[in-house]
């Protein structure tokens, strides 16, 4: 049953072919085993991301292993919690990571949150980020990035680092479209990546998007994913449903007119308040 469209990529700043689409692991509404292998197995997905912070690591590397794919055949991501921010923290709470997930390497780390714990946000972020780079610069990863980063947080370390991140991953769909952070990333060269890219399954109501997938026979999931891709942004939709998670998949199959972009593009209605 695999789908063509799951191997697109977009090429990251430093050469490397990043999936375009991928499954979300976060724990609201659990992990399911069986869905994740069928996931990669059936589906042919092969991009799954994770975080320190979802409490499922392990639970991601017996799905992988279950699998069956090669290494090289599968992007996987996880992300570094505040708690573990400072230069040899970082370091420590990679492995850990790595450990979990019983990878040698992975393809993209990321700060999770600009927020930290104690001390000046900046230096904060700068100290991490060297450990980041050490991360990337040993091949530990395959590119390193940054979560929920604004504008100001992105500055700084463009400003002060090495390595420019690769990869900023924020909530991103119609109804949460931060023009000015989209726009910056672009020129920077740093790729998006959507999160909450079906808006929490909140937003199917919405007449604009029900008018729409019913104009192109596809659902509002499908809708919204597609606005994604078309964007140039990488995403990850999240389901435990194998018939959501294959449905998540058929979006490279149909195109959204530029009018139809236009309009969700333009599509703002800021009641969705973020969650980890
Ligand atoms: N970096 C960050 O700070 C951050 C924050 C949040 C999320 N994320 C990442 O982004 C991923 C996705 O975000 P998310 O899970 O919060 O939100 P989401 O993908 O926008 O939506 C998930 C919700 O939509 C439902 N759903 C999935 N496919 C559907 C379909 N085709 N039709 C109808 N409903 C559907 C799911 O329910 P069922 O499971 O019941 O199908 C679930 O309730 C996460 O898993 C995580 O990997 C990152």
């Amino acid at each position: 049953m695999s789908v063509t469209g799951l191997t697109e990529s977009v090429t990251l700043h430093n050469g490397v072919q990043m999936p375009k689409l991928g499954l979300g692991s976060s724990p609201h509404g659990g992990y399911e085993h069986d869905s994740v292998v069928y996931a990669l197995t059936e589906v042919g997905y092969r991009h799954i991301d994770t975080a320190k912070r979802y409490m499922v690591e392990e639970e991601v590397r017996e799905s992988i292993k279950a699998s069956g794919l090669k290494r090289e055949d599968l992007w996987v991501t996880s992300k570094l919690w505040p708690t573990g921010y400072g230069y040899e923290k970082t370091l420590r709470t990679f492995h850990g990571t790595l450990k979990r997930l019983g990878l040698e390497y992975l393809d993209l780390y990321l700060m999770h949150w600009p927020n930290v714990l104690k001390g000046d946000q900046k230096a904060v972020h700068l100290d991490t980020w060297r450990a980041m780079e050490e991360i990337y610069n040993k091949g530990l990863a395959r590119a390193i990035g940054v979560s929920n980063f604004s504008v100001e947080h992105l500055e700084n370390i463009i400003e002060n680092a090495n390595i420019k991140p690769m990869v900023n991953q924020i909530e991103l769909h119609p109804y949460n479209n931060p023009k000015e952070l989209v726009d910056f990333c672009r020129k920077a060269q740093i790729q998006l990546e959507a999160y909450c890219p079906l808006a929490r399954a909140q937003m199917f109501d919405d007449p604009t998007l029900v008018k729409m997938a019913e104009k192109y026979k596809k659902t509002g999931a499908q809708i919204l994913l597609r606005w994604s891709i078309q964007n140039g942004f990488v995403t990850v939709p999240k389901s435990v449903k194998k018939k959501r998670i294959f449905e998540n998949s058929q979006i490279f199959d149909f195109s959204l007119s530029q009018e139809d972009m236009d309009v969700l593009n333009g599509l703002i209605i800021p009641s969705i308040s973020p969650q980890p």
